[in-house]
């Protein structure tokens, strides 16, 4: 079998410090060159999609310099940004390419974006429509759907926008535009996503007024350099605290994960199954609450996951897929056909790898039905080039009789460069 293996466990034990936010620290960063000073962030992430950022804001002529997850970004606004010379390469990052879009979409020059197969293949519309309207010319394959994108910036007038799906990408490329158009823009969508953007940016002395799914911005305002401190990402707390629930024995705990109430769906739902999961000390720093996560053994019971809990959680569905084939009775997931055109088709890949590992799992077409099983045998999946479908495989090995041989292991650098050694770690 090829690809790496991951050894069933019966216990462990250990204090797991999750790498910082991957949506926070893309923020941090492109907010840092947007600004007028020094933005000192730390506990960047190192994972592959952030240094796309970071990489894409040097072509465009932004300096800054890294220690370790300690990243300084010297900002001269937005308006020092420059014509780069080539193309910008978001590598797998929708969050990237869908961001800066929104934050060149005012600048008077031409940039093409391009990225990854998978980026390549992922729906851009959503934002270089909005944009268009706006006032940026905007080409691209597929009448502007797909990437390599080019677009010619400059004069932007503000727009009410009614978003047909909840994407924190959407909502934050408009707002980014919004900065630096005539007049008021806004952004109502169908349920709230994560709200990363409207937070960072008041930090950042920007007015944006929010209330409920409505978010509205002024053109004109500029950022003012802050220092921002990223708590640990949830979304890669995630596998642990599935791991933690359905391990034999021990005890799990995450010190300075980030709890904003717009990510914590995986806590209410895993909460919801069953699982014994403490949050102790929560502290509010830069904007965004956090906490310490502990997290015990518990039996976990199928439950219905549907409605406007599915943004909070979009990113947590093939690990939460995991503890649901492990769990007693039924999980149904619906109203999530985002997953389709996430890294992967994340419906169909899946039911295809837990498939492979012996769950019993159904493909729906806006979700998954999960038949909760005693066990899992175990055997190869692949990540398809997945991070996230990478570490659940690797979570749903420990979890197995006979382990998991998992292809493309890689692929978790996107998101969480150490996984292996941590898991290799906790393991013992
Ligand atoms: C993100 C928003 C979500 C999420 C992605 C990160 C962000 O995507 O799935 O991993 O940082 O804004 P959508 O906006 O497409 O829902």
């Amino acid at each position: 079998m090829g690809g790496v293996y991951i050894k069933p466990i019966t216990k462990l034990r250990g204090e797991i410090r999750v790498p910082g936010d991957k949506s926070i620290s893309h923020r941090a960063a492109l907010f840092g060159g947007m600004a007028h000073g020094e933005t000192h962030v730390s506990n960047f992430l190192l994972g592959q999609d952030c240094l796309s950022t970071l990489r894409c804001l040097k072509q465009l002529g932004v300096s800054w310099e890294r220690q370790g997850t300690d990243v300084w970004i010297r900002g001269e606004g937005i308006e020092a940004w420059k014509e780069p010379d080539d193309v910008l390469d978001a590598g797998n990052s929708g969050t990237t390419m869908r961001l800066m879009l929104g934050a060149l979409a005012g600048s008077p020059f031409t940039v093409t974006m391009s990225g990854d197969h998978s980026l390549r293949s992922r729906p851009m519309r959503r934002v270089t429509d909005p944009l268009k309207m706006m006032g940026a010319q905007i080409m691209g394959r597929k009448d502007g759907n797909f990437a390599p994108l080019t677009m010619q910036g400059g004069q932007l007038e503000g727009r009410v926008f009614n978003t047909p799906v909840a994407s924190a990408q959407i909502k934050s490329a408009i707002l980014l535009a919004g900065l630096r158009a005539h007049g008021e823009t806004s952004v109502q969508e169908p349920a709230l996503s994560r709200d990363h953007t409207e937070r960072m940016l008041r930090g950042f002395g920007v007015d944006v007024r929010s209330h409920k799914t409505l978010v509205k911005i002024q053109g004109g305002g500029s950022l003012k350099s802050q220092a921002v401190s990223v708590p640990g990402d949830i979304s890669s707390a995630a596998f642990f605290l599935v791991l933690g629930s359905l391990v034999g024995q021990g005890e799990i705990i995450l010190p300075h994960v980030g709890v904003n109430p717009t990510r914590t769906g995986i806590l209410e739902v895993l909460m919801a199954m069953g699982a014994d999961i403490e949050l102790i000390n929560i502290q509010e720093l830069c904007g965004e609450p956090r906490a310490t996560i502990r997290v015990r053994p518990a039996k976990l019971k199928g439950v219905e996951i549907a409605g406007d809990i599915i943004p909070r959680l979009i990113d947590e569905i093939p690990i939460l897929a995991v503890a649901a084939s492990l769990a007693e009775g039924e999980t149904v997931i619906r109203d999530a056909a985002e997953l389709r055109v996430k890294e992967t088709d994340r419906i169909s890949t899946v039911v295809q790898g837990l498939s492979a590992l012996g769950a019993k799992v159904e493909e729906l077409p806006d979700g998954l039905r999960i038949y909760g099983q005693t066990s899992l045998n175990g055997g190869q999946a692949s990540s398809l080039g997945d991070h996230r479908l990478a570490m659940a495989w690797a979570i749903a090995g420990m979890l197995s009789k006979e382990g998991v041989s998992v292809e493309d292991m890689a692929a978790a650098d996107v998101s969480y460069p150490d996984f292996l050694s941590v898991i290799e770690k906790v393991a013992g």
